[in-house]
């Protein structure tokens, strides 16, 4: 089948952009993955074609802040529009090292912008987050909520969105999707993708994936003491592939409507870490050994979406659970342990 439109996915081998190759293909696209293998490994490409075939995908190891590499990239393909996943994500690393995260995640996005101009494509997804309201109040958040960036990384998604801004309102060729993620987790259900943070995850799930394993011996849970149901904080945890679905909605609305957007992508439903853990132990059949810590600095209670401007504008609406976001990650979780011991 010829495919609808070809994408160009920056950092398309990272968590969430392997997880939208995936669902690119699947829904008639051609993905194109340029990715510096900087926090992603070769393997995940063939595991994306294990998963949907390799008619549809290409992959070109390069770096997003590299004019010449994109100038080649965009001369060899006719892009319909771009996902740009390719940046940096770590609160703690960026607050120790600001200026690597203004040069991948600020200039990545310029040199982007202008090697797109230059094509002559206009089309843009990207890859921002909730961390734009920084300590928000008001629960669930709508996208109207103030930006505020808390830490250096979240200053790189709100200075992304507002240079968009800039540049949408000088020249009325581009659309750009922005997507505003929340707490995404899980993994592609044939356990082959997923997300393998290098050295001791700061995240909660991946945290949980070392514990169920063995390789850490307990979970330590950030403060029981919140105003919460049961005192433990509180996110909007979605399915890693209902995000990427998502992508491709934004994509599939750019080319609907030539127009923009700027939505949360999310479930609306809070869950607390306890929670978490209860499922996790349900569909894993293992006990997740825990104890209470004090806050994490920088923490809020609640932290969750207004999820009804995406489903106005982009129909989208996440279709899998609390449990199948645990059941997936634990799979994908048992083949890389199976993997490092064989
Ligand atoms: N938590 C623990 N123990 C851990 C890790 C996390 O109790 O070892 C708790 C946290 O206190 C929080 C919840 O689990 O209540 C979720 O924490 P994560 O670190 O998984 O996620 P955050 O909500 O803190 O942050 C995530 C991304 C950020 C992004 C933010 C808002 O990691 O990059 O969502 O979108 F900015």
């Amino acid at each position: 089948m010829t495919p609808r439109h070809t994408i160009l996915l920056t950092g398309g081998l990272g968590y969430i952009g392997s997880h939208t190759a995936v669902a690119l293909v699947e829904a008639g696209y051609r993905a194109v993955i340029l990715d510096d293998l900087s926090n992603s490994e070769r393997s995940v490409f063939d595991a994306i074609c294990q998963i949907c075939g390799d008619e549809h995908l290409e992959f070109i190891e390069g770096d997003v802040t590299d004019a010449a590499c994109l100038k080649t990239v965009f001369e060899a393909h006719d892009f319909f529009g771009v996902i740009h996943f390719a940046a940096k994500k770590s609160v703690a690393e960026s607050e120790a090292d600001p200026l690597s995260y203004l040069h991948t995640n600020l200039s990545g996005l310029v040199e982007l912008l202008r090697a797109m101009d230059t094509a002559g494509v206009y089309n843009l997804v990207f890859s921002s987050s909730a961390t734009v309201y920084g300590d928000q109040e008001v629960f669930p958040i709508p996208e109207t909520a103030t930006r505020h960036a808390v830490n250096t990384y979240g200053y790189t998604k709100v200075a992304s969105e507002e240079m968009l801004e800039r540049v949408g309102t000088a020249d009325d060729r581009w659309s750009f999707g922005v997507l505003r993620y929340f707490n995404p987790i899980g993994a592609h259900g044939s356990g082959l993708i997923g997300e393998n943070p290098k050295g001791i995850p700061a995240n909660l799930l991946p945290y949980i994936d070392r514990v169920a394993t063995g390789e850490l011996p307990e979970l330590v849970v950030y403060g029981d003491d919140y105003d919460t149901p049961d005192g433990t904080g509180v996110r909007d945890y979605i399915h890693v592939m209902d995000l990427a679905e998502g992508h491709v909605q934004s994509l599939d609305a750019i080319d609907a409507t030539g127009q923009g957007h700027v939505v949360n992508i999310g479930t609306g439903q809070g869950y607390s870490v306890l929670e978490v853990i209860k499922a996790y132990e349900a569909v894993s059949d293992i006990e997740i050994p825990f104890r209470i810590a004090p806050r994490r600095a920088g923490d809020v209670a609640v932290y969750c979406a207004d999820a009804s401007l995406a489903r106005d504008v982009l129909g989208f609406q996440a279709k899998r659970d609390l449990f199948e976001m645990c059941r997936t990650n634990w799979a994908w979780t048992q083949k890389m342990a199976e993997a490092k011991t064989a």
